[in-house]
């Protein structure tokens, strides 16, 4: 096991980025950056031992700076998106950034995942992220400390522990919005890539990606991953929900207790025999197989296209402070929250 920092570079405004290499006694290694506390790379090797990046995303400051995907960041307060930029907490109404067309906050209006973190080695596999953010930032209430620690393991585990207190009651919602690709992105998109889900339901959206409130069964339908089958499969059916988004763009409710660390996704590259799982504690996965993403030049100069990733981002469901039924994302005050996500390769 070992851990290393460096200097990866300097920000427009003369801040210093650094990053951070842990790679486990398999050779597999993992990269992280202290902007966004991104998860740069992540580098396993195939069934013949190749070692190959399986993340989608930028080899350089610019490309992380100038994205608008997303990749490989962590997402707070609030992931994914909050109807009409406003909610009730407490009998009292906020009003958050609408970051997306002026209609929806999105990502929590990006304050988390375009922030400088602090950062810390706490162990020869492990590095912990931490970032205050102050009261009624993008409208969000509360003093919020978060910290995010990466941990890899010889299991060939990446680890995201997240830890965070308020002062005010507030809600939360953090992910890590990683783009896979078990290809490599030099070996193109990923719609062969064969996918199960732990999920018998899953939550429609309006136009907007606004969830109606409905909890849908997958039985029947192009978002039944019950069984494994190539991303691709279904992804081009006659269904009003992937016609509204241009592909998977929903979260999905994975079986069995949230509060749990549970299987929600595998995932294996047939023609190279890369895999992945994930498990979390958390009660929904946003399956997005890179809709919108737009020939941004990624690793090595390779345009990012449609579909040349996709994200599992574990979370709370979307727009859940609107939606009563759905189970809630509140932190009190005085509270720590605590949640474990885990990619296995
Ligand atoms: C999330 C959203 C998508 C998209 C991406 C970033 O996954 O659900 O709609 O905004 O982030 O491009």
């Amino acid at each position: 096991m070992s851990v290393y920092k460096s200097l990866y570079d300097t920000m427009p405004d003369g801040r210093e980025v650094y990053i951070f290499k842990i790679e486990n006694n398999n050779g597999v290694y993992a990269e992280l950056l202290t902007l966004g506390a991104t998860l740069a790379s992540f580098v396993c090797p195939d069934r013949d031992g190749n070692m190959g990046d399986i993340l989608a995303g930028f080899d350089n400051l610019e490309g992380h700076l100038n994205t608008t995907t997303y990749a490989g960041q962590i997402i707070g307060q609030y992931a994914n998106r909050i109807c009409d930029g406003t909610f009730t907490l407490g009998g009292r109404k906020y009003n958050v950034t609408k970051n997306e067309n002026g209609v929806t906050c999105l990502h929590g209006g990006d304050e988390y995942s375009s922030a400088l973190w602090k950062a810390i080695i706490t162990d020869d596999n492990a590095v912990e992220f931490s970032y205050h953010s102050p009261d009624g930032e993008q409208g969000f209430p509360g003093n919020v400390d978060i910290t995010v620690q990466y941990v890899l393991t010889d299991r060939n585990e990446l680890e995201i522990h997240y830890t965070a207190a308020t002062d005010k009651d507030t809600i939360v919602n953090f992910t890590n919005h990683a783009y896979f690709n078990l290809g490599t992105i030099q070996n193109g998109d990923i719609l062969g890539t064969v996918l199960q889900l732990n999920c018998d339901f899953f939550t429609p959206t309006d136009a907007r990606s606004i969830p109606t409130g409905e909890i849908r069964s997958v039985e029947g339908t192009a978002f039944d991953f019950r069984e494994p089958k190539p991303i691709g499969r279904d992804i081009g059916a006659d269904d009003e929900q992937l016609k509204l988004c241009g592909g998977y763009d929903h979260n999905f409710c994975i079986n069995g207790d949230a509060g749990t660390l549970r299987p929600a996704a595998k995932a294996l590259d047939e023609r190279c025999g890369r895999k992945l799982e994930v498990w979390t504690d958390l009660p929904g996965v946003q399956l997005y197989t890179g809709n919108f993403m737009n020939g941004e030049p990624g690793k090595g100069g390779v345009a990012l296209q449609k579909h040349y990733g996709f994200c599992l981002e574990t979370q709370y469901y979307p727009d859940t402070p609107n939606q009563p039924g759905f189970p809630s994302c509140e932190l009190k005050a005085g509270e720590t929250f605590r949640s474990l996500t885990v990619f296995k390769v």
